[in-house]
């Protein structure tokens, strides 16, 4: 069963060396890595170990100073710029550790970014909208507002919104929980939860070991090399604290 599942995103070999004038840092030694259909993915590891490196290669938002990235298949390496930009429009949905909600435009607008490059009709991309915010257990009432009117919580679930609007297989989030009470970090949980459920790969990058504990499988990332796999423990999850 599990060997039958494809493969969504692989790297291999993939090595990450970031240089700023003299100065180098080796982000990633050679890490191999897949990303299976329906996966639920929690990678943890300290301050610094290479964890958004790593998100950003499986969201081809950075292109490996080594190695390669196969995505669906494809070596992405042999991709231009525009073509990774349209895979991480159409198959990846992303998350982030402070929202990264535009101000100045309203919770729908905001949520409708990323179907603007799609040739969809504007009342299709409403109906989208709603859905989305809908999923991503927000309320009707906020698509008027502008972000800074709603609580730290409310607006994960705008980015959640945002990041699944088009549907996309596979959700990357970064610290999703970081600026969140508990209260709210749960809900964001039980909204990847269900995201899965209908069938999302979510990979969760986290500090936090209750919210490790809610998903299917553990990572554990260390000075850029991935150091161990782990099952979780349902009775240490922030669901079952939050109970
Ligand atoms: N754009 C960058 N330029 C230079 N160094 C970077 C850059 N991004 C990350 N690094 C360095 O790479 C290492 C891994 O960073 P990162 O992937 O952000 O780790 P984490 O998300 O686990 O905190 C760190 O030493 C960090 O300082
Ligand atoms: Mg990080």
């Amino acid at each position: 069963m599990e060997n039958s599942k494809k493969i969504l995103i692989e790297l291999v070999n993939v090595y990450k060396e970031y240089r700023v004038g003299e100065i180098s840092t080796v982000a990633l030694k050679n890490v191999s890595f897949k990303v299976y259909e329906g996966d639920l993915l929690a990678i943890m590891g300290p301050s610094g170990s290479g964890k958004t490196t790593l998100l950003n290669m499986l969201g081809l938002l950075d292109r490996p100073t080594s190695g390669r990235i196969l995505f669906e298949g494809k070596d992405a390496s042999k991709l231009s710029d525009k073509d990774l930009a349209f895979l991480r429009n159409i198959k990846l949905g992303f998350v982030f550790q402070i929202f990264n909600l535009v101000n100045r435009l309203t919770v729908f607008e905001n949520i409708e970014l990323p179907l603007i490059p799609r040739a969809i009709p504007r009342s299709l991309r409403s109906e989208m909208v709603r859905e989305a915010l809908l999923k991503a257990g927000g309320e009707p009432e906020w698509l008027k507002k502008k972000p800074n009117q709603l609580s730290g919580g409310q607006q994960q679930r705008v980015a959640i919104a945002r990041a699944i609007v088009g549907n996309p297989p596979i959700v990357l989030a970064d610290e999703p929980t970081g600026n969140l009470d508990r209260a709210s970090a749960k809900i964001i949980i039980e909204t990847f939860l269900n995201l899965n459920r209908k069938g999302h790969s979510v990979i969760v990058v986290t500090h936090d070991p209750e919210v490790a504990n809610c998903m299917r499988n553990i990572y554990v990332i260390r000075d850029g090399a991935i150091v161990g796999a782990y099952e979780p423990n349902p009775s240490e999850s922030l669901i079952s604290k939050m109970m």
